[in-house]
């Protein structure tokens, strides 16, 4: 089975080729970081059109290096939400037209749904349940993966997502954007014991995140140190925040494993996915914990953690071998919650 999949949620433009044996024909991503970069942040309607601009040539560049074409295609998926909505409209549009003049399976994937089913494209021994820890711009969740479509959110974040307080803690030390693979550069070699950061979270009960007091706590410390930075200064504090990032996970995971480990006494792993998964420090912490709780320890490869359209086709591939693909008239979703039985968390925007 070969299925094209198609990610246009946010400032990529990504298209891809995979097969049902784990293969990944191509891989396209085509970024818009330099568009958005004026404006030190993603500009909606900027995106939408350029995906428009983009999508169709990518498409037919990555059919191309897949040796393929549309007629070899046994399915299209699309990033159906949660996300821009203009740009989500733009790649939903380009898969439906596909699908429609091929007579062709459409699939319209949830973008948390491709982050949770990535590791499965890359390590064919990962079996339901795992525990996942999802870790991006836009989410920071843990999910008990039980299967294709089933996901049972354990905990999420009450503020800001943790790529998020990477990209604002970046800019706040003047580093560019995004900010994570910046911070993540001037955090080595520097001091992660220099700056006192708070543990958002840590020891409380439930897997729930906050990062917005670390990121007011780097705020102070950057105005009490002279302007502008040192790169001392900058890498000092780079390792403290991360180091401070990385111990907050480790506490709402090691919650979390113990929530999953009642509830599922057959999981084997702690998957993580997400942008943030790339980073190194953030892994070996990880890595650490499942490790002494037995648990097996699987990240996908860097350049599936950040968002690509090879995870969109796999979660295709998936949701046609589970016999559910979508129909033509889907609508597009910019809010898609994974586990839609999940209690808003307290202080997300809902009075508790
Ligand atoms: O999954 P992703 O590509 O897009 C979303 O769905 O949000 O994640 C992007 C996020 C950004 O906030 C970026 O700063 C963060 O992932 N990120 C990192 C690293 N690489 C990307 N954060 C920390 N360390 C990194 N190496
Ligand atoms: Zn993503």
């Amino acid at each position: 089975m070969l299925v094209l999949g198609i990610e246009t949620s946010c400032d990529e433009t990504a298209a891809s080729v995979v097969s049902d044996g784990r293969e990944i024909l191509s891989n396209l991503v085509l970024s818009q970081l330099e568009e958005h970069a004026p404006y030190g942040g993603v500009v909606p309607e900027i995106a939408a059109r350029a995906h428009l601009d983009h999508l169709d040539g990518l498409v037919g560049r990555a059919l191309a290096e897949a040796g393929i074409d549309l007629g070899d295609l046994d399915g299209v998926a699309a990033t159906g939400g949660p996300g821009l909505i203009g740009g989500v409209l733009v790649g939903v549009m380009t898969a439906k037209a596909i699908a429609s003049v091929r007579r062709l399976p459409f699939v319209a994937v949830n973008h948390l749904e491709a982050h949770a089913l990535t590791a499965r494209l890359t390590d064919p021994e990962l079996r339901f349940p795992y525990l996942l820890l999802l870790v991006s711009g836009g989410h920071c969740q843990l999910l008990a993966v039980e299967g294709v479509g089933r996901y049972r959110r354990l905990g999420t974040t009450i503020d800001d997502a943790a790529g998020e307080a990477f990209d604002k803690a970046a800019k706040l030390m003047g580093l560019g954007y995004p900010g994570g693979p910046a911070l993540e550069r001037a955090a080595q070699g520097g001091d992660p014991a220099r700056f006192d950061l708070p543990r958002p979270m840590k020891g409380r009960p439930g897997c729930d995140f906050s990062f917005s007091g670390l990121k007011t706590a780097v705020r102070l410390a950057v105005d009490s140190l002279p302007a502008p930075l040192s790169d001392a200064d900058r890498s000092d504090l780079a390792a403290s925040f991360q180091q401070a990032v990385a111990d907050s996970l480790a506490d709402r995971c090691k919650r979390a494993i113990a929530a999953f480990r009642a509830e599922h006494p057959d999981g084997t792993a702690l998957v993580v996915a997400g942008g943030v998964a790339a980073n190194a420090a953030i892994r070996q912490r990880l890595r650490l914990l499942a490790e002494r709780a037995g648990l097996r320890f699987v990240a996908p490869p860097l350049r599936l953690c950040t968002d690509n359209a090879a995870m969109v086709a796999w979660a295709g591939v998936e949701r046609l071998r589970a016999g559910s693909a979508d129909g033509l008239d889907f609508a597009p979703r910019p809010r898609w919650p994974l586990d839609p039985a999940a209690r808003p968390a307290r202080g997300a925007g809902v009075k508790a």
